[in-house]
């Protein structure tokens, strides 16, 4: 079949946007349009990248710009010059951003400065606080975007606060899109686990951050599987704290896992503690509750829902609730875990809202 007229390029570069990716990815592809990806680099490492494309059975990236690590400014410049110097080449009628990470920012920046039109997946999504990285960076992305593809309610009124009404639309989200196309359980748990993710900036960046987060972990029961991002492993042999985390007897490190691995432990899981905005989302559509370990906003809905349970490592009594939470926590039937994020068929109005709005 001939191919659509319009050409549309994916700008990813980090192991949650390959996943939030694959939907509309194959969406497109189902209506004949023309796309390509770019891979920013930014995530390198095969278990941080590579098999997330050949899980979810999308085309490994057709552009890689190998920006790699560094600071945020070092890897937000990096990956402008190397999207300036291809999208120059390239000149598509549409750039899809997602997320919240520095590739994110990046893209927004050099495609507003060549005047091609974007949207961004999971718009509006605010934690209301400007020191945080992702936040910033979502803010630039939001206002710079064409169109906003919002996940929730939370994130539709928050994009409507800032003036944005006109361009942001509620699709339900993306990752829901994903984990239900790729959740084929139907067998019984047969260990419930406690499920631990770590990785975020403002839970490494000190030694004292990441001792009050080990000293937690020392007072959960029961078997605790941590796959651990490469950045928290770095952070921890740095500070010189591996060798105490890793003689908690109930924990497991392993390397970080792919997705489909993720979601068998996350459906095994009876408790996840994770500070991984993804997975505490995720957390929902898998049954286990969750203890987010930032005291952000987040995923509004599920907090006050008492699903998500905000903990700041660092305050006594903030633990002691979490605590508490997690003795309690048990798994939730599929008929009684809460639905804020659509249907699983968020990728469906976003191509239909493409259309609609002649962006394509
Ligand atoms: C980035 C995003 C964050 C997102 C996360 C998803 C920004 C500012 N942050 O954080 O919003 O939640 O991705 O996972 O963009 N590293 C490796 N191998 C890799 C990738 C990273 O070893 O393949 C190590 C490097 O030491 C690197 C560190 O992890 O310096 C941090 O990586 P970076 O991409 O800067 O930030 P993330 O913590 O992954
Ligand atoms: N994930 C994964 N393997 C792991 C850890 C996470 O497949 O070892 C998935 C997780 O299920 C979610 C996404 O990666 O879909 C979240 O990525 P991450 O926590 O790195 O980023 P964030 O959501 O905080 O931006």
């Amino acid at each position: 079949m001939m191919k659509r007229n319009a050409s549309i390029i994916h700008i990813v570069g980090n192991r949650p946007q390959f996943i939030k990716l694959a939907p509309l990815y194959k969406e497109l592809k189902s209506r004949n349009y023309g796309q390509c990806i770019i891979h920013s680099g930014q995530h390198y490492d095969a278990n941080m990248s590579e098999v997330f494309f050949h899980e979810l059975n999308i085309p490994q990236s057709d552009l890689n710009l190998k920006v790699g690590s560094g600071s945020h400014a070092e890897i937000t410049s990096g990956v402008m010059l190397g999207l300036e110097r291809e999208l120059n080449k390239l000149r598509p009628d549409l750039i899809i951003l997602y997320g919240d990470t520095d590739t994110t920012l990046a893209g927004a920046l050099v495609a507003s400065k060549l005047n091609i039109p974007m949207a961004h997946v999971e718009g509006g999504v605010r934690t209301h606080h400007k020191e945080n990285p992702e936040e910033c960076n979502r803010i630039v992305a939001d206002h710079l975007s064409d169109i906003l593809f919002c996940p929730d309610r939370a994130s539709l009124e928050s994009a409507v606060k800032e003036g944005m009404q006109e361009k942001a639309f509620l699709t339900g989200d993306i990752m829901y899109d994903t984990f239900m196309s790729m959740n084929t359980r139907n067998k019984e748990v047969s260990e419930e686990i406690i499920l631990m993710t770590w990785h975020r900036q403002e839970n490494t960046e000190t030694r004292s951050r990441m001792s009050s987060i080990i000293e937690f972990i020392k007072k959960l029961d029961g078997k605790i599987i941590c796959p651990m991002h490469p950045r928290t492993q770095k952070c921890l042999k740095n500070f010189d704290l591996w060798n105490e985390i890793e003689s908690i007897a109930n924990l497991q490190i392993v390397e970080p896992v792919g997705y489909m691995e993720m979601i068998e432990l996350m459906n095994s899981a009876r408790l996840i503690v994770t500070d991984s905005g993804g997975v505490s989302k995720e957390s929902s559509f898998a049954g286990a509750k969750c203890i987010f370990m930032l005291d952000l906003d987040i995923w509004e809905d599920l907090v006050s829902n008492r699903w998500i349970l905000k903990m700041n490592p660092e305050d006594d009594m903030s633990v002691a609730s979490a605590l508490a939470f997690a003795k309690e926590a048990v798994r939730v039937d599929g008929s009684e875990r809460p639905k804020f994020y659509g249907d699983g068929h968020a990728a469906v109005k976003m191509v239909d809202l493409l259309e609609k709005h002649r962006f394509i």
